[in-house]
């Protein structure tokens, strides 16, 4: 078994002795039922577009996560006064001060590059921080780029930092991207609502996140219309008021829990959770021998047999395929299935991460550039891991689940940024999982 305190990772990072960690004693059948927290993908371009709104907004269903916390951080910063109660936040953006968002707070959330279309949307300028690369490898911006300048915006870039202004205001154009970003297309979302003119975005992104932030701010007073197809049509409006919104059940979440009951061969009822968005994934867990059930709207029912088959192949793609955020949790799962499943990863560079900790489990699974290959095994025996990013932590949760004797799981940072009390979560089902 591996020492806590050697050296791993890419970046050599030592992890000390008494580093947070999940504690995972494996092998039980998870049976029960949960709530799907709100989606970390809404929350925080909807956080950010309260920043065009002058008025307050109140957002239900936020989820309680360090990059909601985070986001709130940078509405802060910038003017606004943001509160949370439970799980709720009030955002009254009546005063916006500062056009610039600190580095610091940059680096906390990957993603915070959406708070750019909302910045410059309110005050016609902002400078922050190039976001770089990330663990998913690099995560270019220039499609953001290149449609913010279509839409009149001066972007410079100078040591490290992005310099952005539209003296003569922003206005309408007509965008179509390369691919279908989905952060690309909440920015030029965001620039668009009070820009001069109609802004229209084709191979737009169709993500149910993108419907989320749509519906908000047209409850806001914006005029879109499209959000969910490839083409979204944006009809500057001068300002917008605030609104209270309930932000859309969290689909990767709900993909996760499912996995870790699957995993298990246990049996799961999961609420508040809309089926519909995540349409390419429930026929993969029939595919393997689950049976599933929807119903009422907003349930979902899986029950896993004894023994399941590995479902050949899955290849992740844009919304509405199957979504590259639920590739390592399945990876996980597909460890333990009979039969070989191939995986093939078309959105990121560098998203098998989570492989080579899985192997430490004694998972089979060999990865060459894109595309892995996992063959099922029997047992997974209990290692000491280290999530080196989101949804690669969540997959070795869902792994540590299965395996005989216990698994600790380090750098759980990286899980708490989208996860709202997973261990919490799972214990009401059953796991053996703690938290220190
Ligand atoms: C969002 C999600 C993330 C999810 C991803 C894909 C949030 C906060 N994050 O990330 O969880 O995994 O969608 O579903 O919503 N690209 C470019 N140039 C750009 C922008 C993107 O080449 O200017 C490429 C990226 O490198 C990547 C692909 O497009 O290969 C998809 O990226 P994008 O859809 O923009 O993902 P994010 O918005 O970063």
């Amino acid at each position: 078994m591996k020492s806590n305190a050697i050296l791993k990772g890419c970046v050599g990072v030592a992890v000390k002795k008494d580093a947070p960690r999940i504690v995972v004693q494996g092998g039980g059948r998870l049976a029960g039922e949960l709530s799907v927290q709100g989606a970390k993908n809404s929350i925080l371009p909807l956080l950010s577009a309260t920043v065009l709104c002058q008025g307050e907004s109140v957002l239900h269903n936020c989820p309680n996560l360090s990059d909601s916390d985070a986001a709130c951080r940078i509405l802060n910063c910038l003017g606004c006064k943001c509160v949370r109660e439970a799980n709720a936040v009030t955002v009254d953006s009546r005063e916006v001060l500062n056009t610039d968002v600190p580095k610091d707070l940059m680096r906390e959330m990957r993603s915070s590059i959406v708070f750019l279309g909302a910045i410059l949307g309110r005050t016609k300028q902002c400078r922050l921080t190039f976001p770089g690369g990330c663990e998913l490898g690099p995560r270019p911006i220039d499609l953001h780029v290149m449609a913010l300048r279509k839409m009149g915006v001066n972007i410079e870039e100078e040591g490290g930092f992005l310099n952005c202004n539209a003296p003569k205001g922003i206005h309408g154009a007509y965008i179509s991207l390369a691919l279908p970003s989905v952060g690309a297309t909440e920015n030029i979302i965001l620039a668009a609502v009070t820009a001069k003119g109609t802004t229209e975005i084709q191979n737009a992104a169709r993500e149910p996140e993108i419907i989320d932030l749509a519906e908000f701010l047209n409850k806001c007073g914006a005029k879109i219309s499209g959000a969910g197809t490839g083409t979204i049509v944006i009809e500057g409006v001068e300002k917008l008021g605030g609104a209270e919104h309930t932000v859309i059940a969290d689909r990767i979440v709900a993909a996760t829990y499912l996995c870790c009951a699957a995993i298990t061969r246990g049996e799961l009822i999961l609420k508040n959770v809309d089926f519909r968005h995540i349409s390419a994934i429930l026929p993969v867990f029939e595919q393997m021998g689950c049976s599933i059930y929807t119903y009422n709207d907003n349930q979902i029912y899986i029950n896993a047999a004894k023994q399941l088959h590995a479902p050949y192949k899955i290849t992740t793609s844009a919304h509405p395929g199957f979504p590259t955020d639920a590739q390592p949790m399945f990876m996980a799962l597909a460890s333990t299935l009979k039969g070989t499943t191939v995986f093939v990863e078309t959105i990121f560079d560098n998203r098998f991460r989570h492989a080579q900790e899985l192997r430490q489990l004694g998972a089979k699974i060999s990865v060459n550039d894109r595309v892995a290959v996992v063959e099922g095994v029997e047992r997974l025996i209990g290692a000491d891991l280290e999530a080196t990013d989101l949804r690669g932590g969540a997959a070795l949760v869902t792994a540590a689940l299965f395996a005989d004797k216990t698994s600790t799981i380090t750098g759980i940072s990286h899980i708490e940024r989208g996860y709202d009390d997973i261990v919490g979560n799972l214990q009401k089902i059953g796991a053996k999982i703690s938290s220190n």
